[in-house]
């Protein structure tokens, strides 16, 4: 199916469970940023969209805005227009006044034996603006301008965002664990002439040459016809790791060499309009090019700032720790800018959950007295399998704690609760989307209870609706599947799809739009891509992607793009993905492929097709299994029937296969596949 055309799967049943409801304790409520009981009544539909005032009013503008949205260009939303900031003062400088010797970021090694860094706002206002000084005078960037960085989680990721971000300069940081061609297609679609990236970092005990994947990445990209002239090269490790003959003579530099001939160098925040542009983050979508999603400056901030501070109640004492990537949507939202934002300590881990065993979280908790924890169930489901005792052996204690990126299982949900956070802290399931910026729905933490396996209802401001495919409301308590939709734009949703303004139209308004050529809001629902329930009270249940993605440990991955990747095998004739479910990730997908003529199916083929995707992608789109088949069960048309071989991965019925051109063929699956 197309992108925006999608339809409803009919596999979506409703199975209801019993819902059961959790109450935030007194201890929390007392101190809880948000105890105001007529937040939604100030938020409501009458008020929008100058509600969204109060979230603005979050940061420091160098000039106020005058319009709080325009919508003259629906559904291309401009928020706080007229107003002029900078990120990175809002992120940095406006708090060394009263924090300059307050942690602004822990930085956790993932070597035990390696110390923690505990960076003040001091240290990280020098270091972001020697970076801008390297950036500007020796890049020779300007506000406006794209640089791809492809760097792992150490502090160096977001003193280079921040940076950028001080300059007005459009950072594109891809996840560190996509493969180098992957990263090369993204500083072609974003133009980047300037690639900032890092030597090496460890994983799992295990010291990857990252530069190796970054040259590829400059290789990739300059196949396609985009010239890097410039690739910026953190080292983690000087001199043990990267030797000067890795390095391309007048294309690489050592960011670390460079910034010496800064040292202590001041470069004033640029000025930007509010809608200008803060960040690209690519994402996948239906087709097989990933969407590089565009947030703009003063909307995002104000959006995530208010996020950081009301749902994730975070106070400038506190110690927050969210363990996902920043190379992801949720680390630059709520380890990066959200909470540098209101001034917080931010924990930055550089390495696995687990490693080097299944307690490593709680005594990093414990070290940091750490009493914010954000993560997702692929993480919370790892952890329990592989150290359900481990919490209790350290002393730490959270207050609050949030799960985010796919569905959590009630009984998942269940053991966060108790045993991760000992029934004490209080824990909000948070929906939202690269594309959204922030929440979307969500609990207020002291204000709503919890109900495991549910997101909450929409956060203040945001009006979300579930319609059929027909464009019928299906009203709360129907008991009935719908695509969920948000009625009204907000402040964090992405401006639109770098370059694509047609796509971003049709993929996500362009189901539900009222009147193409209308200017009201009112006119155009966003269309999330998910299928959800809601319940009578409004809390949500997400229960899956609608389009061609598969949401694989809280990372969503587009089929088509492991398909196409799986073409890259020489042998591969045809190629098909499905999603299967997963103990711990959730969903995992499963690789169906049929080969040219000639080549015989083997099991070192097999491992050979699910090695070209890791190459082509990154090892987090390895297929849970590869299987050869003889032929794709196909209709008549030719078309691969996708939710056949879905059913034999998954253990479903078939279903009906006599229409098909070859049912034959679906049998012979079957047996390869479940034996
Ligand atoms: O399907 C939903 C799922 O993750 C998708 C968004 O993925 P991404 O853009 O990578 O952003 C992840 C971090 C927000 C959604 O379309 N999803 C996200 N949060 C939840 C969720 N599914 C269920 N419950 C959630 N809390």
């Amino acid at each position: 199916m197309a992108e925006g055309e999608q339809g409803l799967n009919s596999h979506y049943a409703v199975h209801w469970q019993e819902e059961e409801f959790y109450y935030p304790r007194p201890e929390f409520i007392g101190q809880a940023n948000c105890t105001d009981p007529d937040i939604f009544e100030r938020f409501s539909l009458d008020n929008f969209p100058e509600c969204f005032k109060e979230f603005g009013d979050l940061l420091d503008w160098d000039q106020y805005w005058h319009t709080t949205l325009d919508t003259s260009e629906a559904p291309v939303w401009k928020w706080f227009v007229g107003g002029m900031l900078n990120a990175a003062y809002n992120c940095v400088d406006r708090h060394l006044a009263k924090y300059k010797n307050k942690t602004a970021i822990h930085f956790v090694p993932e070597l035990e034996e390696e110390p923690i860094i505990h960076m003040t706002y001091q240290e990280l206002y020098r270091r972001v603006n020697e970076t801008a000084a390297v950036l500007q005078d020796f890049c020779g960037l300007k506000a406006g301008d794209r640089v791809t960085l492809y760097l792992p989680m150490t502090p160096e990721l977001p003193i280079t965002m921040l940076a950028c971000a001080r300059l007005g300069v459009i950072h594109c940081q891809v996840f560190a664990g996509f493969s180098g061609k992957a990263c090369g297609d993204r500083i072609w679609d974003s133009e980047s002439e300037v690639l900032i990236t890092m030597d090496a970092y460890y994983r799992s005990g295990k010291l990857l040459n990252h530069k190796a994947n970054s040259d590829e990445a400059v290789a990739a990209a300059e196949k396609q016809g985009q010239k890097v002239k410039k690739v910026l090269v953190w080292r983690r490790y000087p001199g043990k790791y990267s030797s000067s003959t890795d390095m391309v003579e007048g294309r690489d530099f050592f960011a670390d060499e460079l910034m010496q001939k800064y040292k202590n160098a001041v470069i004033p925040p640029a000025s930007m309009p509010a809608e200008g542009i803060l960040f690209l983050m690519y994402t996948s979508g239906s087709t097989g090019r990933p969407k590089g999603c565009q947030h703009s400056i003063g909307g995002y901030l104000s959006y995530v700032t208010w996020m950081s501070k009301y749902v994730q109640d975070i106070h400038p004492e506190d110690v927050y720790w969210c363990m996902a990537d920043i190379g992801w949507i949720t680390g630059h939202s709520f380890i990066v800018y959200g909470p540098l934002a209101l001034g917080a300590s931010t924990v930055i881990y550089e390495g696995v959950p687990t490693y080097p065993d299944p307690g490593r979280c709680w005594r990093i908790a414990e070290e940091l007295d750490v009493n914010i924890f954000h993560t997702s169930p692929t993480a919370i489901r790892a952890l329990r399998k592989v150290g359900g005792d481990e919490p209790a052996k350290y002393n730490y204690y959270f207050k609050h704690m949030t799960t985010v990126g796919e569905p959590i299982e009630p009984e998942v949900w269940r053991w966060y609760y108790e045993v991760v956070g000992r029934g004490k802290a209080v824990v909000v399931d948070t929906w939202w989307q690269t594309e959204t910026g922030g929440f979307l729905c969500s609990t207020l933490p002291a204000l709503q209870p919890m109900k495991p396996g549910s997101a909450g209802p929409g956060l203040p401001g945001i009006h979300p609706i579930v319609y059929d495919d027909d464009g019928n409301e299906i009203p709360p308590g129907a008991g009935k599947a719908g695509n969920l939709c948000v009625k009204n734009p907000w402040p964090g949703a992405f401006q639109t799809i770098w370059k694509d303004k047609e796509r971003y139209i049709k993929s996500y308004y362009g189901k539900y739009c009222k009147n193409p050529q209308s200017t009201d809001w009112r006119d155009w629902p966003y269309m999330a891509g998910d299928a959800a329930v809601m319940a009578e009270d409004g809390y949500v249940r997400i229960l899956g992607r609608i389009d061609d993605v598969i949401n694989v440990s809280g990372h969503r991955l587009g089929t088509k793009e492991i398909e196409s990747a799986a073409l890259s095998a020489v042998e591969v004739a045809e190629a098909a993905v499905v999603a299967v479910p997963d103990e711990i990730k959730g969903t995992v997908p499963d690789l169906y492929v049929s080969l040219k003529p000639g080549y015989e199916a083997t099991t070192e083929l097999a491992k050979k097709v699910s090695e070209a995707v890791a190459d082509v992608l990154g090892k987090i789109a390895k297929p849970g299994h590869v299987y050869i088949v003889p032929d794709m069960p196909k209709t008549r048309s030719g078309k691969i029937m996708r939710r056949i071989l879905a059913s034999i991965s998954s253990y479903n019925d078939v279903g009906d296969v006599t229409t098909l051109a070859n049912p034959e063929v679906v049998e012979e699956i079957r047996h390869m596949v479940q034996g």
